[in-house]
This record gives C-alpha cells, structure tokens and sequence, in this order.
C-alpha cells in the first residue's frame, strides 16, 4: 500500500468540490476534512463542474438520503465517459455500509473511505490520482467490523483522534471566520435501535478526553466561536474514566464507552478511576470558556439522562435549555421493536423531569411512523405523545429498512406505504398545529437571537436579482435576518436601514417578538432604551449593537 506520506502539499495543488449530506456528525467531518485537505495545498470549489476531484460525504441513515447520493454519481459517470478525468470519492456512512460493492455497480467511483478512516482520506485521494493502474486496496479505506472487535482503541481511531485535532489548531478556517462550531465528545453508538445503521457504519462509542474537549473549545472561542455545539449520538452516556487510556506523551486517549450498565442503579461503586461524567463535562466548559455564550448538545437519549445533568443546565446560564431527545414511537410494543429500551412512560417521566427543573426547557425530537407491524392502535399512542409532550418541533421520518440491521434481518418492512404516508402527514398536521401554539407562547416577548445570515427568502430575492419581495408573508423594504434563540426558535426580523447584514450577523441582539407562525417567529430588533440624543433618529447605532452583544440575560421587558 502506498505510505501515508505520500500526501505531500502541491503547489497549485488539485481543486475539490466537496458536499455534504445528513447530520450534523457529517457537516463536522466534512470541515474536518477540509482543513486537512485545504493544509495539503488543496483548494475548493462551490462548482462541481471546475473541480478536480468531487467528494460526497454521505448519509445512510434512510434509502432517500442513499438515493440522493447516487443519483450524482450517476451524473458523474457522464462526465468521465466524455473524457474528463475527475476523481470521485464517496466518504461517510454510505460507503463503510455498501463497501467496495459500490466500485462494481459504480466504476465511475475512485475512491472510498468510511467515516472512521478519514484520517487516511489525502493518501486514498493521492493514489487515485495517480496515473496507471492502482489497486482496489490503496483506494478504499473502511473500518468493517473491526472497531467491534475488542475493548482496546485500534491506531485507526486514534489518528482519527488527531483529525479532530487538527481542526483546534488550523488557524484561518475555509469557511471565513466564524461564530458558531460543532464540538465532538463521543463518535460511534453502542445502543443499536433495531432499525439504525449508525451502530454499524460509526463503530462502537468512543468517548473523548475531557481536556482534549475543554481545550477544543477554549480554541474555538480563542478564534471568535461564541455558540458551540456538543456532539454525540447519545451525549448523556458521555463518561470518561481518568487514569486508564493513556496515550503517547502521557496525554490521555480516547476510550470506549462503558455501556448502558454504567447507568443503572448501583453502578459506579466498584473499583473504578476518578470519572468525568457528562454533567461534569459541561460544568467544565460553561466555567473554563466563558466566551462561549450558548453551549448545547445533541442528541441526548432519553434513559440515563440524570438530575445531575438538569441541574447544571439550571445553574449554568450559558448552558441553552434546549434538549433533542427523540421519542421514535409513543408504543411501548414498537419501542421494545425497536429496542429503544425505556417505555412510553418512563419517556414522559423524563420530560416531565426536566421540565421540572427547566420549565422553559425548549425540546425537540424524532419520531418514525410505519415501523414493522405498525398498527392504527401504536400509531394512536405517537400522536397522544406528540400532543402530550408539545416539541416545538419534531423530525418526522418514514420508516425505511437499512441491509445490516437487526430490523432489517427479521420484521418484514410490512406497513404500506400509502398507510406510511398518510401517518406522516398527518403527525405533521398535529405537530404543525403544536408548534405553533409554541411559538405563540414567545409573542410579546424579547428574545436573544443568534443571527445566522440573511433569510431564506432574502437570499432567494436577491439571488433573482430584481427589486425583492421580503418578509416572510408581507412585502418590506430591507433585507430580512434569520437566527435562533437559545431554545433554538428560528426568528426572523428586518434589517434596521442603514445597516448591513455583516454588522448583525453572528451576534447575539434582543429581538422583540411580534407574531408567531409554525415555523418561524417575527419580529424587530429591540432597542433596550430609547436612542440618546447624539444618536439622532437612528435607533440602531453600532456602539449600541455592541452593548446588545454583551448582554448576558434575556430581557423578558414586556
Ligand atoms: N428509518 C427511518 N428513520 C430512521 N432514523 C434512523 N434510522 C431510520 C430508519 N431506518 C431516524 C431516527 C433518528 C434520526 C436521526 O433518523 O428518528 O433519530
Ligand atoms: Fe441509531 Fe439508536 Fe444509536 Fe441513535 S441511539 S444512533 S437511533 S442506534
């Protein structure tokens, strides 16, 4: 196999166009390999049709998210029979699940590497661009089973750990400087829902060192980050035990997870090292990185998920009271399907739980219609449980039977389609319906909004061009703003004239809510008092932009 050194920087180096598809696991790693890449002398594209090599970091997840994948790929086979001599490679959780299958249905792919293997992603990219013949095995880079197979960490992790790294010391970041960033505190999954694939093309769960987190996000708020997001599949079983993974220069290492029966009762009494839990974990970064306004993480799982954890959400300001703690199913037959592990009632024990420590606890979560043996009755118990619980939004998928998993091995994927489709539409219209009640709830108030970039219907208009038509529903004259707030309600609100979107975005500035939709709050940036005289008539001078910035607590003034 040709060495890894082998990846030398090139002087007007190849050109890449890389995209991105499914979670926010992937959108981590995708920058990840960014800056690895952009380090080698490789620069990027938005344009496919310029690149020199085409990556698609893919998702697995359902069939559409494959499918979607593939349908590029198929253009691509166009490209190359006319001569073209692009690379293309398929990265992520599509190519560890299919393997190198992919390369005999699809020879217009050069190049595979799984979701583990990124760290070798330059080596795979430099042998395929290489002229002449190079074997299937210095092409593809995929992890099988082999993070399965013991307790102890293989080298490959632990260069993907370095990969992690690399992104805390990569000081001009390709995507401009930024504000908001993406923290990994766990890969992998070790609970294995029966109709997941994330166990099998992520590997087992690996936990971080808590130091090596804390100084990533010293590092990211060093560089401007004021908003960071944790990420885990199942961020509460975050536990790293001190004193056991040490790695070279006595640095400790990732470790494995210990399992769910850490969690249970009783558990933790034995003979075991000074444990960082996840509650410890995010005490630390609300304490040691207080640059970072808003820290939150998903997705949490909703056994395991201790008081220790509500409570510092409670006690830590910083910490956004925002929790994604998907259900799938309101049936405690289809729950035990699909080997979820709690009941419906020890779920609702948990919101109720939060809610109890966090009353305005903003929440969020997943639900699947049309699992195997679905009937009327189950889909009944999801719909009360929507309403019971009122997310103020849910991601609502069609269940769709992944090769490899347990789901897909022994229950026949049995519910019609037409009947999928009719329970989707109609939890949406449910959902549509409480979401909406939620937002209504933040009319009148001020809310402190993360403000993203311009909104989706601004881009739009003045993509087009032409005189534009803003405001979601109302015409208006400016440009219109979109951001979250600390529960992660998307809120939109015009530009005040005179400034630029530049000016506002990226920081965080009091929003007065106005009206609420499904969707989306309205609103107009809140000017805390009234302009001073040697502001004139302009309400929104930058000086007073600056002091919305760093106020700390959200002004409920109304
Ligand atoms: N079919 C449908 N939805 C799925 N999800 C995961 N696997 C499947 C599947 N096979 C959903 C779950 C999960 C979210 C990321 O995707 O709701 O929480
Ligand atoms: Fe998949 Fe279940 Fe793990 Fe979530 S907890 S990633 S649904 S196996």
């Amino acid at each position: 196999m040709t060495p890894e050194t082998d990846t030398q920087p090139r002087p007007g180096g190849p050109t890449v166009y890389l995209e991105t598809f499914g979670c926010q696991m992937n959108q981590l790693d995708s920058e990840l390999v960014r800056g690895q890449l952009a380090a080698l002398g490789y620069s990027f594209t938005p344009d496919a049709g310029q690149a020199d090599v085409i990556l698609y970091n893919t998702c697995s997840v359902r069939e559409q998210a494959e499918n979607k994948v593939l349908s590029r790929v198929g253009k691509i086979a166009q490209r190359k029979r006319d001569g073209s001599p692009v690379i293309l490679g398929l990265l992520g959780c599509l190519a560890e699940r299919e393997g190198t299958r992919l390369l005999s249905r699809y020879p217009q792919i050069d190049l595979l590497c799984g979701p583990g293997e990124l760290n070798r992603l330059p080596m795979l990219i430099d042998n395929a661009m290489r002229t002449g013949a190079v074997e299937v095995a210095d092409r593809v880079a995929l992890a099988g089973n082999r993070s399965r197979r013991s307790a102890t960490l293989s080298a490959a992790a632990d260069n993907l750990e370095l990969l992690d790294l690399s992104r805390s010391f990569d000081p001009d970041h390709a995507g401009g400087p930024r504000r908001s960033a993406y923290v990994r505190i766990t890969r992998g999954c070790n609970k294995f829902c029966t109709y997941c694939v994330v166990p099998f093309t992520r590997g087992a769960e690996v936990h971080r060192p808590p130091d090596t987190i804390v100084d990533e996000c010293k590092r990211l708020a060093d560089q401007g980050v004021i908003e960071i997001t944790l990420l885990g599949q199942t961020v509460n079983h975050y536990r790293y035990t001190h004193g056991v993974a040490v790695g070279l220069e006595g640095r400790e290492a990732p470790q494995v997870g210990p399992g769910a029966a850490a969690f249970r009762p009783g558990a933790g009494s034995g003979n075991v090292g000074r444990v960082t839990s996840f509650a410890d974990l995010l005490g630390r970064i609300h304490d040691e990185v207080p640059a970072v306004r808003r820290l939150r993480f998903v997705t949490s799982y909703p056994r395991d998920f201790g008081d220790d954890i509500l409570q510092v959400m409670r006690d830590c300001p910083r910490i956004c009271r925002y929790l994604h703690v998907p259900a799938q199913s309101g049936s405690d037959r289809v729950l035990k399907l699909m080997n979820r592990g709690y009941t419906r009632s020890e779920y609702l024990e948990f919101i109720d739980r939060a809610r109890g420590f966090l009353p305005d606890v903003s929440i969020a979560g997943d639900l699947i219609v049309g699992f195997p043996t679905e009937t009327d009755r189950d889909f009944e118990q999801t719909r009360s449980l929507l309403q019971r619980v009122r997310c103020k939004n849910n991601f609502i998928f069609k269940y769709s039977p992944r090769p490899g998993t347990s789901a897909w091995d022994r229950l026949p994927d049995d519910v019609p389609e037409t009947v999928k489709r009719l329970r989707i539409n109609e939890l949406l219209a449910v959902q549509a319906r409480v979401s909406e009640a939620v937002h209504a709830e933040q009319v009148g108030r001020v809310v402190e909004v993360f403000v993203e970039g311009a909104s989706p219907k601004s881009r739009a208009a003045s993509a087009r061009g032409g005189e534009v038509e803003l405001g979601w529903e109302r015409p208006s004259v400016g440009v219109q703003m979109s951001g979250r707030t600390a529960g992660d309600l998307i809120t939109v609100f015009d530009l005040p004239p005179g400034y630029s979107a530049e000016q506002v975005q990226g920081q965080i500035l009091p929003v007065r809510v106005e009206r609420a939709g499904t969707l989306l709050l309205y609103g107009h940036l809140e000017a805390k008092t009234r302009p001073s005289p040697e502001h004139g008539s302009d309400p929104f001078p930058a000086a007073r932009l600056a002091q919305f910035e760093m106020s700390e607590s959200v002004d409920f003034a109304s």
